[in-house]
């Protein structure tokens, strides 16, 4: 982890993501040589370009990313197909692609470490830059707009919520007094109202109210939800669902809809009140990185894969 005093630098050796737990996701894929598959997070591509060796000259790929960033790591290869959007419109570019039913999905969720560690980005407190956090540069909503324009009990709710800010309320009506005085638009104006409002260690408190931030900016879990189920629709029976999540509540979701096929504990039920399972799940408990793995790279430590196959 940089320190401090890196502040506006980025270190030039960077490499754009490690991808995480890539053996155990590409092999729960059980991929078929011929198959249509999605890598529906590409970032870096290294999910992608392992899926591809999978693959023979008949198996294709579609890599969807909402950041324009992540095209410079498109492999050049005639049965890849870069797809710049949202995850959460999987099935229409499928369909336009005339690529439905696929055999299997991979979702790395999150930011890359490209996208983390570049300042101009906004996503880490490490360095000063704009509050920005969009993982689509065209979307609207930046972290500036979300801070300087949603109520004190929007603020409350979505730090409680996303983060599990333990003082929501405090900091969500500090926030508001302040962008009375001036509004906020960098990082260090964020980085002075926790200061003067944090509880407890002030890198967990700063991940806290970063993490609540994002998810909001970007609506991370109406995205989330919106690819659970769309993969129900556009799998082949048979076809593999394999999630990578980094924190409690993409894992929830996930959890919840493989096993009930809705994102609440109850499982779905058809218009006759008898159970409707889309999934087998795979995987009883998450599958996580090997000591290796989290030793190597910190991010990993959070990463839970989930695996299901469509029934
Ligand atoms: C953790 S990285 C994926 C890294 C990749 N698996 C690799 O091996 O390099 C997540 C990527 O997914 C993209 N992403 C996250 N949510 C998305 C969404 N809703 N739609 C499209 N792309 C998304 C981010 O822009 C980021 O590039």
């Amino acid at each position: 982890m940089k320190k401090e005093s890196d502040i506006g630098q980025r270190s030039s050796d960077l490499s754009y993501h490690t991808s995480v737990l890539l053996h155990e996701s590409i092999e729960a894929l059980h991929i078929q040589p011929d198959g249509i598959y999605v890598d529906a997070t590409f970032g870096g591509g290294g999910h992608s370009k392992e899926m591809l060796k999978h693959l023979s000259g008949n198996g294709k790929l579609f890599g969807f990313d909402q950041d324009a960033d992540a095209q410079r790591n498109a492999p050049a290869d005639e049965r890849f197909t870069l797809v710049q959007a949202n995850f959460r419109d999987l099935k229409k570019f499928l369909r336009l692609h005339g690529a439905i039913p696929v055999d299997g999905i991979l979702a790395d969720l999150g930011v890359s470490s490209w996208q983390f560690d570049t300042a101009e980005r906004g996503f880490s407190y490490r360095f000063d830059g704009p509050l920005d956090m969009r993982m689509n540069r065209y979307a609207e909503k930046t972290a500036a707009d979300v801070l300087n324009e949603y109520s004190a009990e929007q603020l409350q709710q979505m730090l409680s919520e996303f983060g599990e800010v333990r003082n929501a309320k405090t900091l969500a009506n500090a926030i508001v007094v302040v962008r009375n005085q001036k509004r906020f638009e960098t990082i260090t104006d964020l980085l002075q109202v926790c200061e003067t409002n944090r509880m407890g260690e002030k890198h967990k408190y700063l991940a806290q109210v970063f993490q609540a931030i994002r998810i909001e900016v970007n609506d991370e879990l109406g995205a989330l939800k919106s690819l659970l189920e769309q993969s129900a629709e556009v799998l082949k029976s048979g076809g593999r669902l394999a999630v990578i999540t980094f924190h409690s509540l993409e894992d929830r979701l996930v959890k919840n809809f493989m096993k009930h096929g809705t994102f609440d504990d109850e499982p779905a039920k058809d218009l006759f009140g008898r159970y409707e399972r889309k999934f087998k799940v795979i995987t009883k408990k998450p599958v996580v990185a090997s000591a290796k793995e989290q030793k190597e790279n910190s991010r990993s430590r959070s990463a839970k894969l989930r695996v299901a196959e469509k029934l």
